[in-house]
C-alpha cells in the first residue's frame, strides 16, 4: 500500500515536471518554425531558447516553491523524500521498473565538464541541504533530446526494433557537429529541480538535432517531453527544507527570496562555463528516471561525426 502510494507520487511529480515545461514548450512551438536563412535560423533559435528561459526562471516566483510543502495538503503527508531514502548515511532513490523500459536520445555531456560544475554547485548547496537534496550523478550529466518512447506514450519495442533505432541514430549521430555550448543560467523549478539552461555557440543545433531524430524514429510518440529548443541538464533535486530554514522561512515570500538567492549565487559560479558537447547516446531506461536516480540503463554511445563545428 505504501510502495503503491509511493510510486503514485513518483509518477505525480514526474508529470508535474514535465507537464510544466511541456505547456512552455506549446507556447513556443508555433513561433520560428520556418525561416529561409541558416543565419536567421541561429538568431531565432537562441532567442526562442533565451524566452524559454525567461518562462522557467519565472517559475519559482510565480508558483512558490511547491517542494516544500508538497503533502502538505493530503492527509497522507506524503513527501518528496518518499522517493527517496536514507542508506549508510546518505541519500538513495527508490527506483521503480520503467515497463516498457523508456528510449531516450540524450546528449552527453563529458565528466571534463561535468566535474567542475559538480565542485562549484556542492559547497553552495551542501550547507544548507546536507541530506535533504539528490545531486545529478556528475559522470551521466545530460540533455535530454527525443525519446523513442516515454511513460506518457509508450511505445513497446521488440528487440530487433530496438536495434533497428540505435542504428538509425547512430547514422544521425555521424552527420551531426560537436555542439559548443555555454551556460545561459541556472535555474529552481518550482517543483525543486535546479537545472541548467545552455545557449549553442556553433554545431548542430537542438532543433536540427530533434527534427532529424523525429525522422529516424518514425514510431516515436508524437507529443514529446520538451520544448524542441530547449538544451538543458539536470544539476540537482532539491527534497525539503534548507537548514536555515525554520523561522527565516517561515512564509513564501521569505522562501522565493532565499531561494532566489540560492540561484543567484549559483549563476555567480557558473554563468558563461563553457563546454563541447560531442557525445549522442541511445539509452534504454530500466528503472524510472534511471538516468537521473542512477537506474538501471543500457547506454549506446554515438560519437558526434561531424568534424567542421
Ligand atoms: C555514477 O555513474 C557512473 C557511470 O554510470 C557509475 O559507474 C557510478 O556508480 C554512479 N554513481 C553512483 C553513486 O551511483
Ligand atoms: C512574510 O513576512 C514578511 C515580514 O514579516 C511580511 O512583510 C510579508 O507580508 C509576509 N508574507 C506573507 C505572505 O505572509
Amino acid at each position: 500500500m505504501n510502495r503503491s502510494k509511493t510510486v503514485a507520487f513518483i509518477w505525480l511529480l514526474y508529470a508535474l515536471f514535465f507537464y510544466s515545461l511541456f505547456r512552455m514548450a506549446l507556447r513556443n512551438s508555433d513561433s520560428s518554425r520556418n525561416y529561409s536563412s541558416a543565419s536567421d535560423a541561429v538568431i531565432s533559435n537562441k532567442d526562442r531558447r533565451s524566452a524559454l528561459y525567461d518562462q522557467m526562471g519565472r517559475d519559482l516566483k510565480d508558483h512558490g516553491p511547491v517542494f516544500l510543502n508538497r503533502g502538505g495538503r493530503t492527509s497522507q503527508s506524503l513527501s518528496l523524500s518518499d522517493i527517496f531514502t536514507i542508506r549508510d548515511g546518505s541519500v538513495a532513490p527508490v527506483l521503480k521498473a520503467a515497463n516498457p523500459p523508456v528510449r531516450a536520445n540524450v546528449l552527453y555531456l563529458s565528466t571534463q565538464y561535468s566535474l567542475p560544475i559538480s565542485k562549484a554547485l556542492k559547497p553552495i548547496l551542501d550547507p544548507y541541504f546536507d541530506k535533504a537534496i539528490w545531486f545529478q550523478n556528475s559522470s551521466l550529466y545530460h540533455f535530454s533530446m527525443f525519446h523513442a518512447s516515454h511513460h506518457i506514450s509508450p511505445v513497446p519495442a521488440t528487440q530487433d526494433e530496438i536495434e533497428t533505432e540505435a542504428a538509425a541514430v547512430r547514422t544521425i549521430a555521424q552527420r551531426l557537429c560537436p555542439l559548443k555550448i555555454v551556460l545561459d543560467r541556472v535555474v529552481l523549478t518550482s517543483t525543486g529541480v535546479l537545472l541548467g539552461c545552455w545557449q549553442v555557440t556553433s554545431g548542430s543545433d537542438p532543433i536540427t538535432i530533434r527534427a532529424k531524430l523525429r525522422t529516424a524514429l518514425p514510431r516515436a510518440p508524437e507529443k514529446q517531453l520538451y520544448d524542441a529548443a530547449i538544451l538543458h541538464t539536470s544539476f540537482a533535486r532539491l527534497l525539503g527544507h534548507p537548514k536555515a530554514s525554520s523561522k527565516v522561512l517561515s512564509n513564501t515570500s521569505y522562501q522565493i527570496h532565499f531561494f532566489q538567492e540560492l540561484v543567484h549565487r549559483l549563476n555567480n559560479e557558473l554563468q558563461g562555463f563553457e563546454a563541447v558537447v560531442s557525445e549522442l547516446w541511445y539509452v534504454e531506461e530500466f528503472d524510472v528516471l534511471a538516468l537521473a536516480l542512477n537506474g538501471r540503463m543500457k547506454a549506446r554511445r554515438f560519437q558526434l561525426g561531424c568534424s567542421r563545428s
